[in-house]
């Protein structure tokens, strides 16, 4: 067993930090983080660590690299105050979608930020829904996800369902609207996108099944710049349905999202809070419900810490 539990944050989603703190019924960490006006960081660890089970929470928001750097200081920090074991908590995971090489003389970057909090000191991660599973391989230390779908599920279980069925943005998206149609009880739909070539966006053309008159539901990992989702609600209106819900895990929402989402056709836009959506974004999309993963982190720390199994929560 490790020493002490303690869980420190960096500056990226204080809200979250605290709500994850006050879930499992503690002070977060004493640290300060200083930036200079050459833009160098340093980070002070603002009480003692010696031998304890650190927890470090740091998301993905922007500025992702300062972030990013944030936390390998602040990991390299604990390290060097002679923390007993240190677990990066990452509820987005930097550069996720960096995660294949699928052009020449490219970087797998989300391989690479592994690379640097190994380098850093990080003996664990742990984080929520990666774009692929498959990038807990890049890892030599162990590494968990966690998986939002069972919060984004309890919330749709608690509306009525009784007309409704699940829609797959595209087929890629089709496996796994599938296995949260079967959660939930319903039919599934998918629409057929289709992209062009690169420069243009992608267009959804048909739809596979009959949403004539239903309350569709589309579940995705991310919402970006709210593209995809915009123009999923568009075709499912054109074929007849009569509402658009969509539970989403991180929500990016970059570039122009806002403008773009507050002229979409939905009625409900849930998301998680695992990046910060400020108060101007939430009041500008009014069908934006941000649901908390407060709980689900705090939980999974305590776990850790114990030394308990993780599959109870993880359940998606
Ligand atoms: C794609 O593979 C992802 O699951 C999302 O569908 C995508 O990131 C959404 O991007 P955007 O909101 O920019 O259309």
């Amino acid at each position: 067993m490790f020493g002490e539990m303690k869980v420190f944050a960096g500056s990226s989603h204080p809200e979250l930090a605290r709500g994850i703190a006050a879930q499992m019924g503690m002070p977060l960490g004493a640290s300060r983080i200083t930036r200079f006006t050459n833009e160098n960081i340093k980070v002070k660890i603002d009480e003692n660590v010696r031998e304890a089970d650190v927890f470090l929470i740091q998301t993905s928001c922007p500025p992702v690299s300062d972030n990013l750097m944030e936390m390998l200081i602040m990991i390299d920090a604990l390290k060097f105050a002679s923390a007993a074991r240190i677990t990066a908590v990452m509820p987005y995971y930097p550069y996720v979608r960096s995660d294949k090489k699928d052009e020449s003389r490219i970087s797998i970057t989300a391989r690479l930020v592994a690379d640097l909090l190994q380098a850093a000191g990080a003996d664990r991660v742990l984080t929520m829904t990666l774009h692929a599973p498959q990038i807990l391989g890049f890892f030599r230390i162990p590494a968990d996800q966690l998986l939002a779908t069972p919060i984004l599920l309890n919330h749709f279980h608690t509306q009525d369902r009784s007309n409704s069925m699940v829609v797959a943005t595209d087929a890629g998206a089709a496996k796994f609207a599938g296995h949260m149609a079967k959660r939930l009880g319903l039919p599934m739909a998918i629409i057929d996108k289709r992209r062009y070539d690169d420069a243009e966006q992608a267009q959804s053309v048909a739809l596979i099944g009959d949403v004539k008159g239903k309350d569709c539901i589309i579940f995705d990992d991310e919402i970006a710049t709210g593209g995809s989702i915009k123009e999923a609600a568009r075709i499912l209106r054109e074929f007849g349905a009569r509402r658009v819900r969509v539970g989403i895990t991180h929500p990016i929402l970059s570039g122009n999202a806002t403008e773009v989402l507050s002229t979409a056709d939905l009625d409900e836009l849930v998301v998680t809070d695992t990046i910060p959506v400020s108060e101007e974004k939430r009041r500008a999309i009014p069908q934006l419900k941000v649901l908390s993963t407060a709980k689900i982190f705090g939980d999974a720390i305590r776990r850790i810490h114990e030394g308990r199994s993780l599959s109870e929560i993880m359940e998606s």
